[in-house]
């Protein structure tokens, strides 16, 4: 079954809707002057009623039929999906450029049978256990391939999370913030009042890593300065399992003086990246460093040191004589 298809186009289907075509535009119309407002970048779905040119038969776009069709039996529905993006598509203008009308049935399928047995859930792509989570991230990929071309590779596809478990399309939680689902259950740790609508989703399933971000040191998370996506793409795979790899990191993008390129590179950023000396989330080590004191961090993977470092304890702070640890261009050792 393709999972875009235009019902509309049925004869038989056409003739039940032409009656109500009419009451169709009304409850479109209600169903969007309802709505919190489209961004400015998205179209409202405000084709023009068929009626006002004269020319052309009433034919109103599939859309619309679908609202007063589905609507009839799924109401609850139909009005939530009112307030996300996906309804302010103009139809007529989507139909011109990308063929098929945007319907109910760009998702879920040719909803012809559906439609004429009253119900049921066999001819219908649902989104449920009876598809796999492959089919289901397909169909939102149809349209959003060119978005997150790799979502498919990711730890998150291969998981079996699927574009909706993270998106709820039905029931935007606001209009504006790519319809996020938030969490579904009560999340144990702190006040979430200032955890941003994309955090929460993430925290929903990785709620120990959300507890990270209660040491002392730490990414401001909690105050909604940063999000879970300010260093993930939860849309893309990650080399290094995590995230991208070395100076790609992304932590650099902020911290932009810890860039480089130096004259003298300290090898390690390198190799390894910020998180050969750093804990991203939140440590109890200052500087969100791995280890509690500088000089066992250094120690953790030098071994030779000059002759004269002997005097020097583990309660030492290296940092103090090599204080442009992150990279020089003025010293090879680091020392200004
Ligand atoms: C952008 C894709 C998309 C479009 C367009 C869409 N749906 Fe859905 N629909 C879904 C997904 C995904 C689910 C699975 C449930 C969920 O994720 O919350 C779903 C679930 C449903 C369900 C069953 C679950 C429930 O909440 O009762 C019904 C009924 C439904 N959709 C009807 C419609 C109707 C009617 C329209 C047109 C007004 C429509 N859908 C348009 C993606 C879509
Ligand atoms: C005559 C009433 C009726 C009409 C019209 C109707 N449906 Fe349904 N639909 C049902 C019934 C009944 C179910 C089964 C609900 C259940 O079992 O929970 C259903 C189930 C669904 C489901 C969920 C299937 C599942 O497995 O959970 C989707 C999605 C859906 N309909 C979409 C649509 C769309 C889109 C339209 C408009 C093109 C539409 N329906 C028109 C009665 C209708
Ligand atoms: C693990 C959760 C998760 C999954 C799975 C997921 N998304 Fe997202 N998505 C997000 C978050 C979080 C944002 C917000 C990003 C931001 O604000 O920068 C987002 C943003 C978006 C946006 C808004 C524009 C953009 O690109 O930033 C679109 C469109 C989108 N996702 C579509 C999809 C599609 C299609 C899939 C499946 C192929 C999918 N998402 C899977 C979490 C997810
Ligand atoms: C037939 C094409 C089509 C399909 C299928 C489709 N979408 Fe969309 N989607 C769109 C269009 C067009 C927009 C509006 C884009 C805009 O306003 O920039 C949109 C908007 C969105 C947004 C909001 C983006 C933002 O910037 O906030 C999200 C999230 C999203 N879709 C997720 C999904 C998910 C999840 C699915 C699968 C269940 C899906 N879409 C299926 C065409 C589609
Ligand atoms: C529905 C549950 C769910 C949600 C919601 C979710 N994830 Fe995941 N996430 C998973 C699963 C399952 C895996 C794969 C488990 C694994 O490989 O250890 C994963 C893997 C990851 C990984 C890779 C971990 C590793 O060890 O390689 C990162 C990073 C990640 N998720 C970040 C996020 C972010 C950011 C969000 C919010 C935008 C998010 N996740 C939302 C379930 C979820
Ligand atoms: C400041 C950037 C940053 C922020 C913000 C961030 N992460 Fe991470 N995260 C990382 C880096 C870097 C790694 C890789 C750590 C490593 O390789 O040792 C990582 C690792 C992970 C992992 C896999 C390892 C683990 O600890 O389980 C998951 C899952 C994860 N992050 C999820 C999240 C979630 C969920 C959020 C939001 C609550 C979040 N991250 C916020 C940078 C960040
Ligand atoms: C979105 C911007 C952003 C990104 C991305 C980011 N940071 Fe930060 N980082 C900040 C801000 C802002 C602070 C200051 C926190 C505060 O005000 O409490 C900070 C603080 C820090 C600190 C502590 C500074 C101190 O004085 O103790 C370290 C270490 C750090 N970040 C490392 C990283 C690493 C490593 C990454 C990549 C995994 C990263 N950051 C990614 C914005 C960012
Ligand atoms: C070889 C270990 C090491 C690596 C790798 C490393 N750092 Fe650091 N970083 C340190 C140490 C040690 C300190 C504490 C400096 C001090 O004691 O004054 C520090 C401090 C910081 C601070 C807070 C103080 C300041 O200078 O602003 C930030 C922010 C920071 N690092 C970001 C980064 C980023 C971003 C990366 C990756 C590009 C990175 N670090 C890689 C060792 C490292
Ligand atoms: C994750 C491993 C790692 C950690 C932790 C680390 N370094 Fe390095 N460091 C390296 C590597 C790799 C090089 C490059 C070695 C080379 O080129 O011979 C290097 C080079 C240096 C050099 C220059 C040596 C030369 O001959 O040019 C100095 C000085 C130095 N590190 C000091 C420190 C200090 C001080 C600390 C603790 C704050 C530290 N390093 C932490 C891996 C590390
Ligand atoms: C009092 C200042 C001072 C302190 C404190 C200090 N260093 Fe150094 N370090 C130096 C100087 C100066 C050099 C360059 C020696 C040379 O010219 O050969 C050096 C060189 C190094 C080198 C490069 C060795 C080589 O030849 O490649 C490493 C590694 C190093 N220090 C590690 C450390 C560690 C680890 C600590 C903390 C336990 C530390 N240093 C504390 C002054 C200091």
């Amino acid at each position: 079954m393709s999972p875009i298809s235009r019902i509309a186009r049925r004869p038989a289907l056409r003739r039940a809707l032409v009656p109500g075509a009419l009451a169709g535009i009304l409850l479109l119309t209600v169903l969007l002057g309802g709505s919190a407002g489209p961004p400015a970048a998205a179209a409202p779905a405000s084709a023009p009623p068929p009626q006002e040119e004269p020319g052309e038969a009433a034919e109103p776009a599939a859309a619309e039929y679908d609202l007063e069709l589905c609507g009839a039996c799924h109401e609850d529905v139909v009005a939530s999906f009112g307030r996300g993006p996906h309804a302010w598509i103009d139809s007529a203008e989507w139909a011109e450029e990308h063929g098929p009308s945007f319907s109910c049935a760009s998702c879920h399928g040719d909803l012809t049978q559906h439609v004429e047995e009253g119900g049921g859930t066999d001819n219908v792509f649902a989104f449920g256990p009876e598809t796999t989570p492959l089919a289901q991230s397909g169909v939102c990929l149809t349209c959003h391939g060119d978005e997150h071309p790799r979502f498919l590779h990711s730890q998150h596809s291969r998981a079996g999370v699927t574009c909706a478990t993270c998106h709820d399309v039905h029931h935007p939680q606001t209009a504006s913030v790519s319809l996020l689902r938030g969490s579904q259950t009560a999340l144990p740790p702190r006040p979430m009042d200032d955890l941003s609508l994309a955090t929460r989703t993430c925290a929903e399933c990785h709620s120990a890593v959300l507890t990270q971000f209660e040491f002392n040191e730490r990414h401001r998370l909690q105050e909604g300065v940063m999000e879970c996506q300010s260093c993930h793409d939860p849309h893309a795979p990650s080399p290094r399992g995590t995230l991208l790899a070395a100076h790609e990191q992304g932590c650099v993008s902020c911290h932009t003086d810890k860039e480089g390129p130096f004259v003298f590179e300290h090898g390690s950023i390198q190799v390894e990246g910020c998180t050969a000396c750093h804990t991203p989330h939140g440590s109890p080590n200052r500087h969100l460093l791995t280890f509690q004191r500088t000089a066992e961090l250094c120690f953790s993977c030098h071994a030779a040191v000059p002759g004269f470092h002997s005097r020097f304890t583990l309660a030492t702070v290296c940092t103090n004589c090599h204080s442009s640890i992150h990279g020089s261009n003025f010293d090879r050792f680091f020392l200004k």
